[in-house]
């Protein structure tokens, strides 16, 4: 039985864990810790959560935990991971894995350091869709891929509460969403990607509310990147990805949480055809895979490296968008 500890009473973490743990025999929340104890305890009423600790350093510690569930702020990722892991504890720590690929190296080596596993939760990455995706590239049905496109835009109202409007929390739409996008064009084309341009949009409190990329690979491949938070939205979560190749396109609806539906078209001369692939959540598949690397099932999906490779980029985009020296300024350089 793997026990997981919860790092904050945050609200992901009901959707990440909560749920998916009830369903899966080889794994229990047992403890959960928040910054006050009148919240933890409330969360662990909330969701029979069996105990409570005082404090995020006593959750780590715990003796009732194996692993712990970073879904903190992106600002307290490094921290709190590399506490957990030298405390002896396995780690799934929420995407964005830090505030940038220096801390995401820290984090790597002290999970090297332990032995501790350590992986960031992309979720979407064990949902059968994506491997479908996978598959069908590598049959090579629309042939060499030329291009992609990917975007992820959904609404998210200022509240001063919100650690999306707070750019020293790790805030912002490049952040919070962008990252999936860079993480789908990262994961199709196995390599990293050189930021070619790149633009972004900025609120008031200093966060970015949309941010754009050119990232080029060394193939020649081209992937334009978008991710928005406010602005002029559609009142929905709009997740997009579109992989152009030679002799065709693939074109996935929703291939962040394709559990609440989704749709994967394949345009060829032959015609066009939309596939649904079955599956639980995102999040079932997600701890599932941790539960099954865990007790030496399965081997891991995402790996330290990718995991740096990723804040690599954003960090790349954070920089050519102006985003770090101005942080007020809309910034474009190509
Ligand atoms: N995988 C996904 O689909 C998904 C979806 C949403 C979010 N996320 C990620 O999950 C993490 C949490 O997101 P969320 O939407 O669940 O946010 P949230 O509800 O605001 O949770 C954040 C948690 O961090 C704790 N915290 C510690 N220091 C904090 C500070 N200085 N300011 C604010 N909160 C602080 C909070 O307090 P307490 O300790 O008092 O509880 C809270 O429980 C983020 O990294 C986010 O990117 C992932």
């Amino acid at each position: 039985m793997i026990r997981i500890g919860l790092l904050g009473a945050s609200r992901i973490a009901r959707e990440a864990v909560i749920a998916p743990a009830l369903e899966i025999a080889g794994a229990a929340v047992t403890r959960v810790a928040a910054r006050s104890m009148a919240r933890s305890r409330a969360y662990a009423d909330e969701y029979g959560i069996p105990g409570v600790e005082p404090d995020y350093a006593a959750l780590v510690a715990s003796d009732d935990v194996d692993l712990v569930y970073n879904g903190l702020p992106p600002s307290a990722h490094k921290e709190w991971t590399i506490a957990a892991l030298g405390a002896g504890k396995h780690v799934l720590c929420e995407k964005p894995f830090a505030m940038n690929a220096g801390e995401a190296r820290e984090m790597v080596d002290a999970s090297a350091a332990t032995g501790g596993f350590l992986m960031e939760a992309f979720h979407y990455r064990f949902h059968p869709l994506f491997a479908r995706v996978i598959e069908i590239l590598r049959t090579g049905e629309i042939g060499a891929i030329r291009n992609l496109r990917a975007h992820f835009r959904v609404p998210i109202a200022f509240d001063d509460e919100e650690l999306r409007y707070h750019p020293e929390l790790g805030g912002g739409a490049l952040m919070d969403l962008g990252c999936y996008p860079v993480h789908w064009v990262r994961t199709l084309i196995g390599e990293d990607p050189v930021v070619l341009s790149a633009e972004a949009e900025l609120h008031r409190s200093g966060v970015d509310i949309m941010a754009e990329a050119e990232l080029g690979f060394s193939s020649g491949v081209i992937a334009r990147v978008q991710c928005a938070m406010a602005g002029s939205l559609p009142d929905r979560l709009d997740a997009r990805l579109s992989v152009t190749g030679e002799t065709g396109r693939l074109i996935v609806d929703n291939p962040l949480a394709p559990h609440a539906g989704h749709a994967l078209v394949v345009e060829t001369a032959a015609g066009s055809r939309c596939e649904q692939v079955q599956g639980k959540s995102t999040y079932y598949h997600q701890l599932q895979h941790v539960v099954d690397a865990l007790g030496g099932r399965t081997g891991p999906l995402l790996d330290g490296a990718d995991a740096i490779g990723n804040m690599r980029v954003l960090d790349a985009i954070v920089e050519m968008a102006g985003l770090r020296s101005t942080p007020r300024k809309v910034g474009r350089k190509s």
